[in-house]
């Protein structure tokens, strides 16, 4: 099964594809603060939720939505004609490292896809440019809760040095220029309700379709994920999104 119509179809059923609920991204947009007219820049937007939201804060802005995924930027406009943002928002399905902004952001959002750029130091170098002198960087990524467990490193098919821990974190943002004015660590509530979507949206969408050819993998991959999960990284592996303002002009 293509892996980016099964990531559609796991996150279905959440708002974001990240373990962050509905009431903190509003928390967050309302942190960010920025003008009715702002200007956003969603790196790795999957479905477009935070851009979509962030317009509902900014009634006279404009976002731009960039991804790889077909499937992800069709629900992404699916929604935003759906909420009447069609007019504000832009989809543009290529690379986020490759993508050239016709200007620079009040609001460059990058949440859950710091893998596009190869990790969280290189997205704060990479996303940061687009970001205007007042601007906010606004990056949502994974840390060590915990010490790794074997398991939890396993079930992430990862090393240890994959990630940080929170305060390994910041210092790599302030170190890159960049220092917190807001955050939220994902609870374990926000984690479960994730998790369960993600393995129930699949389960349920195989159960509903027994004879598609890809129900049998993707009921697979629903155990499989859910497994790497329960015995593996929960509690273990945490996720911050962090408010980022440059530290120094
Ligand atoms: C975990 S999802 C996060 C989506 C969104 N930010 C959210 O929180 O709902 C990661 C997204 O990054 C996208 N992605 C992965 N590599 C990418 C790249 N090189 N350029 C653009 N998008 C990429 C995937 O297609 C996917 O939609």
């Amino acid at each position: 099964m293509d892996r980016q119509r099964l990531s559609s179809i796991a996150h279905s059923h959440h708002p974001v594809a990240a373990p962050v609920s509905g009431v903190t991204i509003n928390r967050l947009l309302r942190r960010a603060d920025r003008q009715p007219t702002a200007r956003v820049l969603d790196l790795g937007c999957g479905a477009g939720a935070w851009a979509l939201q962030a317009l509902a804060h900014y009634p006279d802005g404009h976002a731009d939505g960039v991804d790889i995924s077909p499937y992800a930027l069709e629900q992404a406009v699916g929604a935003a004609t759906e909420r009447g943002l069609a007019d504000r928002f832009t989809p543009h399905r290529r690379d986020a490292r490759t993508y050239v902004p016709d200007g620079d952001y009040d609001l460059v959002l990058c949440v859950g896809s710091t893998h596009a750029f190869g990790g969280f130091g290189p997205t704060l170098e990479s996303a940061g440019r687009h970001v205007n002198v007042d601007g906010i960087l606004l990056v949502g990524e994974a840390f060590w809760q915990l010490p790794p467990t074997p398991q939890a490193l396993a079930a992430l098919d990862v090393e240890s040095t994959e990630f940080t821990d929170l305060p390994g974190l910041v210092d790599v943002a302030e170190r890159a220029g960049w220092t917190p004015v807001y955050a939220h660590v994902s609870d374990a509530a926000e984690w479960d309700d994730y998790e369960w979507s993600w393995v129930g949206s699949l389960t349920r969408w195989a159960l509903d379709n027994p004879g598609h050819p890809d129900a049998a993998e993707a009921l697979a991959a629903a155990r499989e994920h859910r497994d790497q999960w329960l015995r593996g990284y929960r509690d273990v592996l945490g996720f911050v999104t962090l408010v980022l303002r440059r530290n120094r002009p």
